[in-house]
């Protein structure tokens, strides 16, 4: 099936978002060669209050040296070591998701990156995985800059990593998990919203983040529900250093998911997503399709929590490699209903700071 757009032209949340800060026409008035425009949001503090004492935040991109202040989430079965290599090419942080890779494959991931550029990347480390204390050991042993764990505790891994020279960073759905991780060493957090796709908690990232950084003396960096200019502006609002994003990238060229994953991704409206797994305990957001339906039965017929993990990753398997959008798992988060076309990653980013540096604009003359 062709890949097409969504009908815009009557789309409140389209006319919302993007036409107020036109990313190209902004280019061409910067008289940017590359479309990309300048990331320095110090100096453009600076530059909105001429007079007054600039109130300097170290961004993402200063704390982790690279030139976007943007994470690529890690993303079980799909953040391959090209895919990350794209995103990192590209400015933000890419990162090797290992839910789906065995250690073996981990290496061969990395090795791939690594051939494929010279810029920092990191690693995802899904807590739940069978061979966690082998991928851990890997992460030691390859040196990898930057961590981040999902779905659970690192503590235990965080003293060897740390002494391996890489920034560990948590994935966490609460201020007690920040307060733990941050006891624990932690370079800084991912407060994520239950927004996001994938594995999530309670708390919108809304209501997260600002709790997190209350609470917190790390850096935090905000996910969930990122996806425009807007969105990036509001993370930092709410006193975030950057933005993990992950849905807004499915929608890429270099993303290596079947383009009936695409294609349904691009068909999804506002509220096409749903929580599976909320009752077994392991809430996962997806499209709504005909496997999450059968989900939610197999959890009301009191399917184990493992039988339900391995339900939800084997169908990822299904959406990821073989296009089934029937029973296959199609992770996404609320922010699918935004997505308009498949671009390259490059241009995905770019967009994402040109309209974050024109709504700052906007908002600073109001
Ligand atoms: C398809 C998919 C798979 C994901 N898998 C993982 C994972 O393996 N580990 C993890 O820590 N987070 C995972 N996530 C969460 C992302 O890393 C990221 O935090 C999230 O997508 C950000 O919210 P957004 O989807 O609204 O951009 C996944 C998300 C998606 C959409």
């Amino acid at each position: 099936m062709p890949q097409q757009s969504k009908d815009t032209s009557q789309d409140p949340l389209h006319t919302s978002l993007q036409p107020a800060c036109p990313s190209p026409a902004l280019a061409q008035d910067k008289g940017s060669a590359t479309g990309v425009a300048p990331h320095n949001l110090d100096q453009e503090q600076t530059d909105a209050q001429p007079g007054a004492q600039a109130v300097m935040r170290a961004t993402l991109s200063d704390l982790l040296g690279i030139e976007l202040p943007l994470i690529q989430g890690g993303m079980a079965n799909i953040a391959t070591g090209r895919f990350a290599a794209a995103v990192s090419e590209a400015g933000g942080l890419g990162l090797i998701a290992t839910g789906g890779f065995n250690a073996q494959q981990l290496r061969e991931h990395i090795a791939e990156a690594r051939s494929l550029t010279n810029k920092p990347f990191g690693i995802n480390l899904l807590l739940i995985h069978r061979e966690v204390e082998e991928l851990a050991a890997i992460i030691v042993e390859q040196r990898i800059p930057v961590v981040t764990t999902g779905a659970g505790n690192p503590a235990t891994y965080v003293p060897a990593w740390r002494d391996a020279g890489s920034k560990v960073i948590p994935v966490i759905p609460s201020v007690a998990l920040a307060l733990r991780m941050e006891r624990a060493g932690a370079f800084a957090v991912i407060a994520e919203g239950t927004e996001s796709g994938g594995h999530v908690g309670e708390l919108t990232t809304m209501a997260l983040v600002p709790q997190v950084v209350q609470a917190v003396g790390i850096p935090v960096i905000a996910a969930g529900g990122i996806a425009s200019g807007a969105q990036l502006c509001a993370a930092f609002a709410l006193g975030a250093v950057g933005a993990q994003v992950g849905t807004v990238l499915l929608a890429s060229e270099e993303c290596p998911i079947h383009a009936n994953y695409k294609q349904a991704l691009l068909d999804a409206k506002d509220t096409g997503t749903t929580v599976i797994g909320r009752q077994g305990g392991t809430p996962v957001r997806t499209l709504k399709n005909r496997m999450a339906r059968d989900y939610l039965k197999q959890e009301k017929e009191g399917a184990t929590r493992e039988e339900l993990e391995m339900f939800t990753l084997g169908a990822l398997r299904k959406a990821v490699r073989d296009g089934d959008t029937d029973a296959g798992s199609l992770m996404a988060g609320q922010v699918a209903g935004q997505l308009r076309q498949i671009r390259p990653v490059a241009e995905i980013l770019d967009t994402l700071m040109e309209e974050y540096h024109c709504v700052r604009k906007e908002l600073s003359a109001l």
